[in-house]
Parts: structure tokens; C-alpha cells; sequence
């Protein structure tokens, strides 16, 4: 048993989906949240700017006890993942190797579909590791540039014609593909599940990197025999580079619950 928190880091919003699934599943591990909201999106940024702020982000955080990370980000974990765990003594968790797991399972015609930000669809990422898993799958993917700052300003939900007409021409050629399988790469989309999945339709199964990187984690702390006491409740505190409040109305709506503590603002530069 270990009772030291989980440190938990995005961009911004994106990584609440992880939070979401991890409060279900895990709810009674204490979380460290940290979205870089100063710097979001990162998925333009060239792989040294997203190594540099990857290691501050993992700095801050590890300013606290932890006894573990998930790097709830598509683009850190495509770029970055590999040298953040030879350069860290804890366990740290990726979003894409159990989301391309999950995608291998549940695809019938081997036809995935993979959306996420420019710099992950560059890295190759989920495309090499899906193949690893299974070479016969086939994998369209997608950049969606524009999704992030979209999601960032609360714009996700069905009805809001500019949010679904940016989701519906990023789609449309995913859609037309034949895939029954669509990754959701950047842990910004599963905020928009509703919205992509009346472009997509009944029959494309979803799979939310955010959620699966949950998952991954609860494997991990327990192969390693680090969960906490389960008769006890976490809490979450939640960090931010920049406006607080901002942060704290699209958190709360999206967690559906208040913060406890609210949302605090840290220098990241600091780190
Ligand atoms: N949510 C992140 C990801 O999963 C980062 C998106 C961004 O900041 O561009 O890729």
C-alpha cells in the first residue's frame, strides 16, 4: 500500500478526461493536476520546445511526494515519454500504447481511424504502435489543429455550429474510410464524444486516450503494489499556469463537480 499521491499533467483541459475515468475507478488515490494552461496547445510546438516543457511539467509536479505520473497528453507522450522515464526514478504512464491496445481489440475490420494534434500524428506514434500490436490494421490518421483551442474555450457541445462544423470537416474523410474503430489521441477530444460521435455514427466504437491512460495506470500501481488503502477517499488538487478561474469554470463542468480547492497558479518557469 502507498498513500503518496499520483501527479497527473496536460496542456490544459485534456488530461480532466483522465481525471474523470480515474476518480471512478481509482477513488481513493490522491491526485496532483497540473495543466499548463500558460502555454496550451502544445500540439503545434516542435519536439524540443514539448521536451522542455514536458520536463517542467514532471519538475513541478515531482515537487510534491508522488509515487507515480500519467502523462495525460497525447503530445508529450508521442514526443517526449521515453526520455521523461530514463530521466525519472517513479513509474510514469503514456496515453497511446493502452489506447492502441484497446483499439486492437475492439476493431472487426481492422480499420482504425486516429485523430489527434499535429505534433503526435507527425511522431508516428500511434500508427508504429498499432502495427506492433497487429500489422494487419490498417490506420488513417488525422490532425485536427484547430480542436484543442475549441475545447480550451468550452466550445464542445452538440449544437454549437462552429464546433461541429470544424469536428465534421476534420471527419468527413474518416467517416467516408470505413474505419469501425476511431482513436481519440489528444485527451482534448473525449471532451467532444457527443459532437464526434454524431459525425461518426453508431457504429465507429470511440476510444478515449485519456480513459485507457486511467486504466493503464490502475494496472500499474497494482502489478507494482502501489494502490492506495481502499477504504479511504483521495482528493484532488488541481495547479495551473495561468488564470485560475478560467481553469475552475470549464473544470467544473466538465468533472461535473466544484473543485474542492479550487484551481492554484504556479510559475512553471520556475521548474
Ligand atoms: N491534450 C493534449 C494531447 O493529448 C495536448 C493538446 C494541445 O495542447 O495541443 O495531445
Amino acid at each position: 500500500m502507498d498513500m503518496r499521491p499520483i501527479g497527473v499533467f496536460d496542456s490544459g483541459l485534456g488530461g480532466l478526461t483522465a481525471v474523470r475515468a480515474l476518480w471512478q475507478i481509482l477513488p481513493e488515490e490522491h491526485l496532483i493536476y497540473f495543466g499548463d494552461t500558460a502555454r496550451v496547445p502544445y500540439g503545434g510546438r516542435s519536439q524540443e520546445t514539448l521536451l522542455k516543457y514536458a520536463r517542467q511539467d514532471v519538475r513541478f509536479l515531482r515537487s510534491f511526494d508522488l509515487k507515480a505520473i500519467l502523462v495525460a497528453c497525447g503530445t508529450v507522450t508521442t514526443t517526449a515519454l521515453p526520455t521523461l522515464q530514463k530521466e525519472n526514478d517513479l513509474p510514469i504512464v503514456g496515453v497511446v500504447e493502452p489506447a492502441c491496445r484497446r483499439a486492437a481489440a475492439v476493431t472487426k475490420n481492422k480499420h482504425v481511424g486516429m485523430i489527434a494534434t499535429p505534433a503526435s500524428v507527425r511522431s508516428g506514434a500511434y500508427s508504429r504502435t498499432l502495427h506492433g500490436l497487429d500489422p494487419e490494421i490498417r490506420v488513417i490518421e488525422k490532425a485536427c489543429p484547430l480542436l484543442v483551442p475549441l475545447v480550451e474555450n468550452g466550445r464542445v457541445r452538440p449544437g454549437d455550429v462552429v464546433i461541429e462544423t470544424v469536428v465534421r470537416e476534420y471527419l468527413e474523410p474518416l467517416r467516408q474510410s470505413g474505419i469501425d474503430t476511431l482513436i481519440l489521441g489528444c485527451t482534448h477530444y473525449p471532451l467532444l464524444t457527443d459532437v464526434i460521435a454524431n459525425v461518426m455514427g453508431p457504429e465507429v466504437e470511440l476510444v478515449s486516450a485519456g480513459e485507457e491512460g486511467a486504466f493503464e495506470l490502475k494496472r500499474m500501481l497494482k502489478s507494482r503494489g502501489l494502490r492506495a488503502d481502499e477504504t479511504q477517499r483521495g482528493e484532488s488538487e488541481f495547479f495551473v499556469s495561468d488564470r485560475a478561474e478560467d481553469f475552475e469554470n470549464l473544470a467544473s463542468l466538465f468533472l461535473q463537480e466544484d473543485l474542492h480547492h479550487g484551481a492554484r497558479r504556479i510559475d512553471i518557469e520556475e521548474y
